[in-house]
């Protein structure tokens, strides 16, 4: 028998409060299988990001419990637990006076690899998102948007970590190169097999990339659904979204 329990990150009865009165999370549940692509899909500040921050400890939970690899995320040595999460955010975050082939070797160099190991492993990286060798180069302002958003998946597998942390990584893109991010994505998953964790308020998005999708309202989950569940899904907060997106679709025709 396979094990019944193959959730990378679990969330037990998570809570997260500014203070006393201000909660952004409220008893959050919610399980990411191993080699999945969980997709949080919301509207802004219904607590997607703050979801994510939880999982690499830019927060801790006010209450309740984030496992990872069925250990607590208090309990985890900070360092060890951040070489198993890559991070990639909308902004990407690239250090603008290093060259790309030091943003992408950064956590390399960190973990004191030779020169030449870091050199052959940003080569690799580069070809796997997409990029020619000669972007080692160059600077992130010499790249365009899509381009730099590459560079940050780059970044971010570097040190081939098991679980990413995606947060709106193609929301800053014209729809033509978001779209052509968004194919190559699958099919760079479906070569690494990562877990995966993705923001997005973008249905469309959603349905396209998610094996599963979380519906976060008000710092709550109110739904979890497959692509085709949700297309049928008569909840209230999953209908509302539907709506908006077939009525975006069709003035757009
Ligand atoms: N440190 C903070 N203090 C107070 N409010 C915050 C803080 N961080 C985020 N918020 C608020 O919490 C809500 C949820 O934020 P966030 O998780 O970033 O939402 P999302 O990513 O879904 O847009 C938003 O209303 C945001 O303004
Ligand atoms: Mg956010």
């Amino acid at each position: 028998m396979p094990p019944t329990d193959d959730a990378v990150i679990e969330f037990r009865d998570v809570a997260y409060r500014v203070d006393q009165d201000r909660g952004l999370l409220h008893n959050l549940n919610l399980e990411v299988r191993g080699g999945e692509i969980l997709v949080l899909l919301g509207r802004s500040g219904s607590g997607k990001t703050t979801t994510l921050k939880l999982v690499n400890r830019l927060l801790d939970p006010s209450a309740g419990q984030v496992r990872i690899e069925g250990r607590p995320s208090t309990e985890w040595d900070l360092i060890r637990l951040r070489r198993r999460i890559g991070y990639v955010i909308q902004e990407v975050g690239l250090f603008p006076h290093f060259t790309v082939e030091r943003n992408v070797g950064l956590v390399c160099s960190i973990e004191g690899w030779s020169p030449e190991r870091i050199r052959a492993r940003v080569e690799e990286l580069l070809a796997l998102v997409g990029l020619d060798r000669q972007f080692a180069r160059r600077y992130p302002r010499e790249l365009s948007g899509g381009q730099r958003q590459r560079v940050g998946v780059a970044r971010a597998l570097a040190a081939d970590p098991p679980i990413l942390l995606m947060d709106e990584p193609f929301g800053a893109l014209d729809p033509v190169t978001r779209a052509e991010l968004q194919r190559e994505f699958l099919a760079l998953q479906q070569k690494l097999n990562k877990t995966i964790l993705f923001v997005t308020h973008d249905l469309r998005e959603a349905l396209l990339l998610g094996t599963r999708v979380a519906l976060f309202e008000a710092g709550r989950l109110v739904g979890l659904y497959t692509p085709a569940e949700f297309l049928r899904a008569t909840e209230p907060y999953a209908a509302a979204y539907l709506a908006a997106f077939r009525t975006e679709q069709t003035s757009r025709e």
